[in-house]
């Protein structure tokens, strides 16, 4: 089941509650980007507790770009539907960890890797895992450029993991979206191409 899921990159959360709102009506699920300024060179809001008081009509994940995510993930799993967690920012046992507490919570889990990261580091989670992100941009910032390389990597998981959710973030838009697909991705993020376009709804539109 292909999805499209709008990225959201605010630095406050009036922005955050805009964004949604601008896609809420097209898609079932968004992301909201979080960075904390240590694990990637750039801040966005990253208070979970300001989700408490919307009521959104889309799914929520969250990606956290953050350091030590073991010690806010309980906080993020309260108040969203899925968490996804960056393969670099944590130890092994961290990360069984909290896929267990997500568990424990009936909330979603998503393992992520960087652009530079091999993806057999996924293998030994892959059965307790809701979705693998592959990183096609270096996070931190939106509106880069797609990195093509990448594409064997999509390929290389969904030749192991057959009916896994393998989503894809970084660069994406209405020119690279059949290779990405057709590399074997079903989550689709995209930022800038769908904010920064006048008509989100036909924008959003194009990748479906
Ligand atoms: C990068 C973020 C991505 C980014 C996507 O650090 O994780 O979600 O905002 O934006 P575009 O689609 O513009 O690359």
């Amino acid at each position: 089941m292909i999805e499209i899921i709008p990225t959201i990159l605010n630095k406050d959360f009036k922005e955050v509650k805009e964004s949604i709102k601008k896609v809420e009506n097209y898609v079932n699920w968004v992301q909201l980007d979080i960075m904390d300024g240590i694990f990637v060179n750039n801040e966005t809001w990253n208070n979970p507790d300001d989700l408490k008081k919307i009521d959104s009509k889309v799914k929520i994940e969250a990606h956290l770009m953050i350091d030590k995510p073991i010690e806010k993930i309980n906080d993020w799993l309260d108040v969203v539907d899925r968490v996804i967690i960056h393969f670099e920012s944590s130890k092994d046992g961290e990360i069984k960890e909290i896929i267990k507490r997500a568990k424990d919570k009936k909330k979603e889990i998503g393992l992520a890797i960087n652009p530079e990261t091999h993806f057999s580091v996924v293998l030994p989670f892959l059965n307790d895992l809701d979705l693998v992100l592959i990183m096609t941009v270096q996070p931190g910032f939106g509106g880069q450029e797609f990195k093509e390389f990448n594409l064997k990597k999509i390929k290389a998981l969904r030749r192991i993991w057959k009916n896994g959710n393998i989503e894809v973030d970084g660069g994406v838009n209405n020119r690279n979206i059949k290779r990405i697909k057709k590399a074997g991705a079903n989550l689709i993020c995209s930022g800038s191409y769908i904010f920064n376009n006048s008509n989100i709804e036909k924008a959003i539109k194009s990748l479906k």
